[in-house]
Formats: structure tokens, sequence, C-alpha cells
């Protein structure tokens, strides 16, 4: 292996299924972005379920496995832990893998609260290691696009942003509890676990939020117990103490006003994350259930040919171009976290930055509390007071 051809050896958290969509990535990186500097070694796994974190060595054979975490970050070959475990473990695990002078790619949403989410971020300031969060989605070469267009101004000043995550899979009172529905261990709830997705992609397009306002509701308030076959009045239940649904309107430094949605009760939507943005030249709108193709409107347009065009992914735009050479072929969601490891990666081998970082991630926290705070507070809420 030549000098530049730098390994990093990984220790994976979580045995789960995001687990499995890093470590399948992991092990696609040196193929796809072939003769990529940073090959990454998948060195150690770790799950609570020690059946399960024997399995995962197995199918993606890792050197070893373990059921105590605390075995894979102190591991002196690790050079990156990668963690994929429930929201509430992700300080600890931060705090340890730094303290270990590991890097750091850390699961979204990074911590249960702002104050976590600040500590982690100072403590791998601190320890000087690479440290991302996975907030998959900016990823996408349409997004990166989009994000580009917006920066050189060619949707001109932005005065509205929209965005929806909206899914169904919990509309059903059957669908057993899980970590999901617990504050303890999910933090805030769906306004954490998908808002964190959208609040990332507004900072990451439009920027800083200022203030908030917003409506929150849970329509299922206990779920059977996941280890009862056929769930019935009699079966034992556990209370659900987060929020099923939230909706937010927001105001950004720049002016812009925000209208924001996340829910897992919206019946035929799987994975509808989605944006909008209209600006004084122009609008652009996404939908990751449609991830191959994005829309986009000029006012510049001569008037009789005004309308939204759909522009279909192909390799004039960023890193497309390493799976295909025409438009229209698509990739998936894998390839997105193929796209993001990578760059954690390089990160760790050139020096470049790793972002989103534990700043994007702890300011993300901020603006969670600030609209926990005005569900609950009924008002409007600044986002700088968390
Ligand atoms: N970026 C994305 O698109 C995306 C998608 C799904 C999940 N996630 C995030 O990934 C994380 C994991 O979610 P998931 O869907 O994979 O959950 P999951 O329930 O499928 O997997 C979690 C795994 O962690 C293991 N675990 C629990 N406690 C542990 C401990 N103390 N030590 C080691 N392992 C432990 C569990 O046994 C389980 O195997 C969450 O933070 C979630 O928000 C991100």
């Amino acid at each position: 292996m030549g000098e530049s051809m730098r390994e990093i050896k990984i220790a994976l958290i979580g045995a789960g299924s995001m687990g499995k969509n890093l470590t399948a990535a992991y092990q696609n990186i040196p193929r796809v972005f072939y003769p990529s500097t940073p090959i990454p070694r998948l060195r150690i796994v770790s799950d609570l379920v020690e059946e399960r974190a024997r399995k995962f060595a197995e199918q993606f054979e890792f050197e070893r496995w373990t059921a105590h975490w605390e075995d894979a970050v102190a591991d002196k070959q690790v050079d990156a832990v990668t963690i994929a475990t429930p929201n509430h473990l992700h300080r600890d695990l931060v705090l340890a893998a730094a303290n270990n002078g590991k890097h750091i790619f850390c699961e979204k949403p990074l911590a249960q609260n702002a104050g976590e989410g600040r500590e982690m971020y100072e403590i791998v300031h601190k320890a000087g290691v690479k440290a991302m969060v996975g907030f998959v989605y900016t990823k996408n070469p349409l997004v990166l696009m989009a994000r580009r267009m917006i920066e050189e101004g060619e949707l001109g000043q932005i005065y509205h942003f929209r965005a929806r995550f909206l899914q169904d899979w919990a509309m059903s009172p059957e669908v057993p509890f899980s970590w999901r529905f617990q504050r303890k261990t999910a933090g805030p709830g769906c306004v954490s676990d998908l808002g964190s997705h959208i609040i990332q992609m507004a900072r990451f397009l439009v920027g800083e939020f200022d203030e908030v306002c917003a409506l929150s509701s849970t329509f299922i308030h206990e779920r059977p117990l996941p280890e009862v076959a056929s769930p019935s009045e009699e079966c034992p239940k556990e209370k659900v103490d987060i929020d099923d649904a939230t909706g937010f309107l927001a105001r950004f430094k720049s002016g812009a006003m925000g209208a924001f949605e996340v829910t897992r009760f919206a019946a035929g939507r799987k994975i509808a994350m989605g944006f909008e943005a209209n600006g004084s030249k122009g609008s652009i709108d996404f939908d990751h259930e449609r991830m191959n193709e994005i829309n986009v409107y000029f006012t510049s347009d001569p008037e009789d040919r005004q309308g939204f065009r759909t522009i279909l992914l192909g390799p004039a735009v960023p890193y497309a171009g390493l799976w295909f050479g025409i438009p229209g072929v698509g990739l998936g969601y894998d390839a997105l976290v193929m796209i993001e490891l990578y760059e954690f990666l390089e990160a760790i081998v050139n020096g470049r930055e790793a972002k989103p970082d534990f700043y994007d991630g702890w300011k993300v926290c901020q603006v969670v509390d600030a609209i926990v705070a005005a569900a609950r507070q009924k008002r409007w809420v600044k986002v700088d007071g968390f």
C-alpha cells in the first residue's frame, strides 16, 4: 500500500439498521472512489446484543466484535469511531471516543438537547479530532447543486423556505414500542428524529434560525411491548412520551420565512423529506422520494416559456459521475451514505473539514430545544437562548 493510501481503522458501535448502511458504505468506498486515498478497515463492531455483534462481524468481516462499547472505543488500533446507537448513548460514546483521541462519525441527532450538544462540540474541538454528524440528505448531489445555486445568487434573495419530513410507519397502534417512542432514549422525539434532518437542510441552504413557534401532537399514547406476539387490549403496554408530529414556523436571521412539518402519521408518505425555496429570481423544489430529480424555476425565462423545469441527476453535478456517465440512471440512499463517509475519511487523511460537524449538530439541537419550548409555552421563542 503506497504512503498516500492510508488505512483508517474503524470501530462501529450499534449494529442495527443504520450500522448496516454505514458499514456497507465503508466497504464500497475504496471501489467507488477508486483510487481514493482513505481505505477503511473494519476493525471492531460492538452491539449490546452479543449475538447481533457476533453475526454482524461475520457478515461484514470485522476483525473483532464485542458486547461492550468501552472495548471498541479503547482499542488502540482504532482510528475512527462510528456511532449508530439509540440517541441517548451518543454523548457518553463521543466523550469516551474523544478522550481516546479517536475521530468520530456520529449519527443524527447529535445529542438529546443543546446543552449536551455544546459539551460534545467542545470536547471534540479540544481533542482536535475530526467529528462529523450524519445529516445524510444534505449529501445528495442535487442538494449540493441547490446550495451552489443559492450561494451564487441564482435564486436571488430567499423569501420562503418550507420543508417537510413525512412518514407513516407509526400510524398503526400495533406498531410496537421501541427506543424511538421514549424521551429517555430518543430525546425530544419525532421533532428531533426527523426534524434534525430538515433543520440542518435549512441551515445548509438558507442559514441560521432566529426564532420559532410550534405545535406538537401525540396521537397514540401507549404501545404494545415488542416481545408480545399478537398485541391485544390486555397485553402489556408502554407509555409514549414524545411527539408523533410537529409543525413549526421560523424566521431566519436573513429575514427569510420558514414553514416546517415532521410526522410519522402521513398516510402514504414513506420518506418524504423535501423542501422548496422561493427567491426573488426563482424557486427550487426537491423531494427525496424522487431523489434523482430537482425542479427549478427562473423568473428570467421568457414570459411564454415560464414554468418549473425538471433536472435529472447526472454526471455534471458533484460525485454523480463516479457511478455513471449519463444523466437519469439514478442513485440511491446508499450512495449518499458513501459520499458522507468518504468525506469523513478524506477529512482525516487530508486535513479537510468534516462537514456537517459537531458545531452544526449542536446548532440543530438549539433549534429543536426552541421548538419544544415554543410548542409547550405556545409562543415565539428565540433560538439563541439555548
Ligand atoms: N441518517 C439517517 O438517515 C438515519 C436513519 C436511521 C437512523 N439514524 C440514526 O442512527 C442511530 C441508530 O438508529 P437505527 O435505526 O440504526 O436503530 P436500531 O434500533 O436499528 O439500531 C440500534 C442498535 O444499537 C444497539 N445498541 C443499543 N444500546 C447499545 C449499547 N449500549 N452499545 C452498543 N450497541 C447498542 C442496539 O442493540 C441496536 O442493534 C440513531 O441515532 C438514529 O437517529 C439515522
